[in-house]
């Protein structure tokens, strides 16, 4: 009831200010508008990700690239797939403690890292409904047409909600983000924390860290470490869509890069390394060929079975986690692991 209560309010706010139907669609629009927020540091861009990587041995690339449009969209497929787990474990995560995690945290902002669609960050929303408790909303995001679109949709399910769009690179330091003087609780989900290897991860924490408050709480998702089989097969679908989305990586160089690539002659290729925790994925050249980059006005000869490494995939244990948060200068304050142990969200504290 209360929810209504104030659902209610701040209609009559607007109310007061639109009049007409063309008003309306002003006043939507502007709620919507992206704020930029500037790097605080230096990003490298593609071509100078491509240079420091793809043109010597032994060759990589960073896995922020593979999300172009038809990246992206595969990507949701992957988390359609029966072998990824991922995705589908975290969500039943955060719908089963959505309630317990906002009444232990009372946050008056969620904050989000990397809120792409917004998609999982319903169960919080709802838990909030549920239990009455009415806190902001700011997305973080470097897809000005995934803000837009999470941020319009959020609005209709959640008339209470006060949201702001953040567009901008966490990559980039958390420096220029506004300085919301509010209790936090930020949000990391997806375990893309994965994807950076160790220094990365604990630079990347430490900004965070630094730029939060004692009262402030982080919530992150971990991937754990688990049998090899399947990690395995998370990484290697059966209907090939991991395996397109590997390789659609080179039709992202060709149309930035002017390189001429052809997926054709590369391989998909992702395996478990146990002693290093991590699934590796790679694309391997199937024959020996020259690739020019118009951009970069330069071409390499590529050997017949030679890698370039796309992405690590790094899998936690509790012990990782915990050692991986206080490294980054936060504690562990709870662990909520699914029943089958595959995935874990992490509320962290700072120390
Ligand atoms: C989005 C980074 C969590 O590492 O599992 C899925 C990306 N790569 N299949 C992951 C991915 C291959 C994914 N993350």
């Amino acid at each position: 009831m209360r929810l209504i209560s104030k659902a209610h309010r701040s209609h009559e706010k607007s109310r007061t200010i639109v009049t007409t139907m063309d008003n309306v669609k002003t006043v939507l629009e502007q709620s919507f508008k992206c704020v930029r927020v500037p790097p605080a540091k230096h990003v490298p861009n593609l071509e100078e990700d491509a240079r420091n990587g793809l043109l010597s041995q032994p060759r990589s690339l960073p896995p922020k690239y593979f999300y172009d449009d038809h990246g992206s969209k595969l990507f949701e497929k992957i988390c359609q797939t029966s072998e990824y787990y991922p995705t589908r474990t975290e969500d039943l995560i955060l719908k089963q403690h959505a309630q317990d995690i906002i009444q232990s945290t009372l946050p008056s902002k969620i904050f989000e890292l990397g809120s792409g669609s917004s998609t999982k960050t319903r169960h919080l929303l709802d838990a909030c409904s549920e239990t009455a408790h009415f806190p902001s909303y700011t997305a973080f995001d470097i897809s000005e047409s995934a803000l837009l679109s999470g941020g319009t949709t959020l609005s209709t399910y959640y008339d209470w909600l006060e949201i702001d769009l953040l567009l901008g690179d966490y990559e980039a330091g958390f420096k220029n983000i506004p300085n919301y003087n509010e209790s936090k609780l930020v949000l990391f989900l997806g375990s893309t924390i994965g994807n950076f290897e160790k220094p990365h991860a604990i630079g990347f924490l430490s900004d965070l860290r630094a730029n939060m408050s004692a009262r402030d709480r982080l919530l992150v998702g971990f991937d754990r470490v688990k049998d090899r089989q399947i990690l395995n097969a998370a990484y290697n679908d059966k209907g090939g869509i991991t395996a397109a989305f590997n390789l659609n990586v080179l039709n992202v160089l060709n149309n930035q890069l002017g390189a001429n690539f052809d997926s054709n002659k590369f391989r998909h290729s992702a395996g478990y390394h146990m002693e290093k925790e991590q699934v590796e994925m790679h694309l391997i050249s199937i024959c020996a060929q020259q690739v020019k980059f118009d951009t970069l006005g330069t071409s390499i000869e590529i050997a017949s079975g030679e890698r370039i490494r796309t992405e690590i995939s790094r899998k936690f244990t509790a012990k990782s986690v915990v050692d991986l948060l206080g490294a980054g200068g936060f504690t562990v304050e709870r662990d909520f692991a699914s029943a089958n142990g595959y995935f874990s969200l992490v509320l962290a504290q700072p120390i």
